[in-house]
């Protein structure tokens, strides 16, 4: 399993440091969260912090658009850095067309369901998909509590992965803590992103390490 930190819970002020802190800790991506004040009330990073970022870490920048009509955005942040990008089926008609937009310009693709949201509005485009990012809290903010209904969506992608013999990552995004990370984990998760449960923490390396179910040692 892998992790992402989500730099939403970084210190803006301080955002370099945080980000070396967590490459320092072994962390395998970079969770980027971007908001527009419309699909979820909140409002956070654009694509000039991304391209800040760009050469100044080593990290994959993984670029999580929580946007109405995100197509329009796909270049821009294709532009500033992204390797990742994943937008909410929530908020796109033209699922198909949008995933191959970004995979043609050599970007991993991804979609993002949240909580209420059924397997089955990817049913057919699984196959097209590098990732697809579970949320298992309702996005908009850090530091939300798990909700725990979502397991039982993750055992079920999981399964239709496998069954096709899917290279499709499966990413959950959400309250990932100490105690849930092990029941992700078991659930088939192959990468978890941390927000609180990382940046909140003062020793960065532990807190990878303990998500990871990693011995201290390493
Ligand atoms: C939620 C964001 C998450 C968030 C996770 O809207 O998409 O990436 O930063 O934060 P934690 O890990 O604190 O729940
Ligand atoms: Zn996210």
């Amino acid at each position: 399993m892998k992790i992402a930190p989500s730099i939403l819970s970084a210190d803006f002020g301080r955002l370099l440091e945080d980000v070396e802190s967590v490459e320092k800790a072994g962390a395998h991506m970079l969770h980027i969260d971007v908001m527009d004040g419309h699909f979820v009330p909140n409002i956070t990073i654009g694509p000039v912090v991304i391209q800040s970022l760009k050469g100044r870490t080593k990290l994959p920048l993984d670029v999580h658009l929580m946007i109405e009509q995100p197509e329009r955005y796909f270049d821009e942040f294709i532009q500033a850095g992204a390797s990742a990008l994943s937008f909410h089926v929530e908020a796109c008609v033209h699922l198909h067309k949008a995933i191959h937009e970004i995979k043609e310009k050599g970007v991993r693709a991804g979609v993002g369901l949240n909580p209420g949201t059924a397997l089955t509005s990817i049913e057919y485009i699984l196959p097209d998909l590098d990732f697809v990012v579970v949320m298992t809290v309702n996005p908009g903010f850090g530091g939300q509590a798990f909700i725990p209904s979502v397991l039982s969506k993750i055992e079920e992608l999981r399964r239709m992965i496998d069954e096709q013999n899917l290279p499709t990552i499966i990413s959950v995004d959400g309250g990932i803590n100490e105690k849930t990370a092990p029941l992700v984990k078991k659930a088939g998760v192959d990468v978890i992103v941390a927000g609180s449960a990382v940046f909140g923490q003062k020793d960065r390396k532990k807190a990878v390490n303990k998500l990871l179910g990693r011995s201290q040692k390493d």
